[in-house]
């Protein structure tokens, strides 16, 4: 299967980033191209005993052996490119498409300071909305443009393809998840662009004829950061006695937290067209859970909700994580029931 995309199922912070950077060390893919928005995403690796936030570069990168691309449709801002380039040392093996639009302090200063965006939507405030209004608009800066980035231009769709139609494993890693799509998202409250794995397909150039899997990653339970309906959200006293307290990666702020919403969740493998799923933070809601890594060493309760899940959404969860580092996974494709 050489093209799977990642994408979330929820509001974001499904742990996609902890997920990529587990398969990318086991399935070993040859290239990692990170689609979706741009840097209000965050993603938080776990890995050897260091913790990783990353906003632009591919989450796979723990993996060494493989390229790292940002795609064309994702929005860049260079600063925290090269900023993440250094903490992770990766700029040798590191491509940005020539096309990426580029966020510049004037959007930043009209995401943070526009009461509509920060007061009613509760954006992240990291310029996203207006980067993509002005890319729309046809007077966004590409990367083609921005000195800093010359010794990273690439063509990344020609090597993603390439590298497919040679048979070699490449990864598409989404951001945010299905419930802030702009298209099928609860608009407004979403983010600037579709979520969905057939726009994270065009993001990074590649087909739909061209892609094999679509890994659709759901928390165990939900989390929504910013504003917005939320149909199974709990209590925030609820969520503490359950143990579940979550800042954003990004911004900071308190995420809401809630019940697993079959409804948005059968919606989203729907139109992700997933064929397989990944279930994570199954450790926060059941004792016992917590760094096993094989399916026989699951409490009997969180084997009923995993089975559950699957049943009702019809497709198979392949991927269980138990924890925050990057080994706390149960991988389902390699284990025999
Ligand atoms: P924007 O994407 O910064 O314009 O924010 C729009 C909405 O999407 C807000 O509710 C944000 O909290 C949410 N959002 C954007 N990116 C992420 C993410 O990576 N994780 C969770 N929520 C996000
Ligand atoms: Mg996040």
């Amino acid at each position: 299967m050489p093209c799977m995309i990642i994408a979330g199922g929820q509001w974001g912070d499904e742990g996609k980033g902890k997920i990529v950077a587990y398969l990318a060390l086991t399935d070993r893919p040859k290239i990692i191209a990170r689609a979706g928005v741009g840097p209000n995403a965050g993603h938080t690796v776990n890995y050897k005993g260091r913790t990783f936030g990353l906003r632009q570069i591919p989450s796979g990168f723990v993996y060494e052996g493989a390229r790292l691309l940002i795609g064309p449709g994702v929005l860049v801002n260079p600063e925290v490119v090269l900023k993440e380039l250094e903490m992770t040392g990766t700029a040798n093996r590191f491509g940005v498409d020539r096309r990426c639009a580029v966020i510049e302090p004037a959007h930043i200063e009209q995401d943070t300071k526009s009461e509509y965006l920060q007061g009613k939507i509760g954006t992240t405030g990291t310029g996203c909305g207006p980067a993509n209004v002005a890319r729309v608009s046809r007077t966004a800066k590409l990367a083609e443009e921005v000195p800093e980035l010359k010794p990273f231009l690439a063509d990344v769709p020609a090597e993603l393809n390439e590298a497919i139609d040679h048979g070699s494993l490449v990864f598409v890693e989404g951001s945010q998840g299905f419930g802030l799509s702009l298209i099928h998202g609860t608009y407004p409250y979403v983010t600037s662009k579709d979520t969905t794995a057939s726009t994270l397909a065009a993001d990074v150039g590649v087909g739909p004829t061209k892609v094999d899997e679509v890994m659709l990653v759901f928390k165990a339970y939900t989390s929504r950061v910013g504003l917005g309906p939320f149909p199974t959200e709990i209590s925030q006293e609820k969520a503490e006695e359950l143990g579940i307290v979550e800042f954003g990666t990004v911004t900071g702020r308190r995420r809401r937290i809630g019940l697993f919403d079959f409804a948005l969740a059968k919606r989203a493998v729907m139109i992700n067209g997933a064929t397989q799923l990944t279930l994570t933070n199954l450790d926060r809601m059941f004792k016992g859970a917590a760094k096993v890594r094989r399916w026989r060493d699951l409490p009997s309760d969180a084997k009923d909700y995993v089975d559950k899940i699957e049943k009702e959404l019809g497709v198979p969860v392949t991927i269980i994580s138990t924890g925050s580092e990057v080994e706390d996974v149960i991988d389902l494709r390699s284990e025999k029931l």
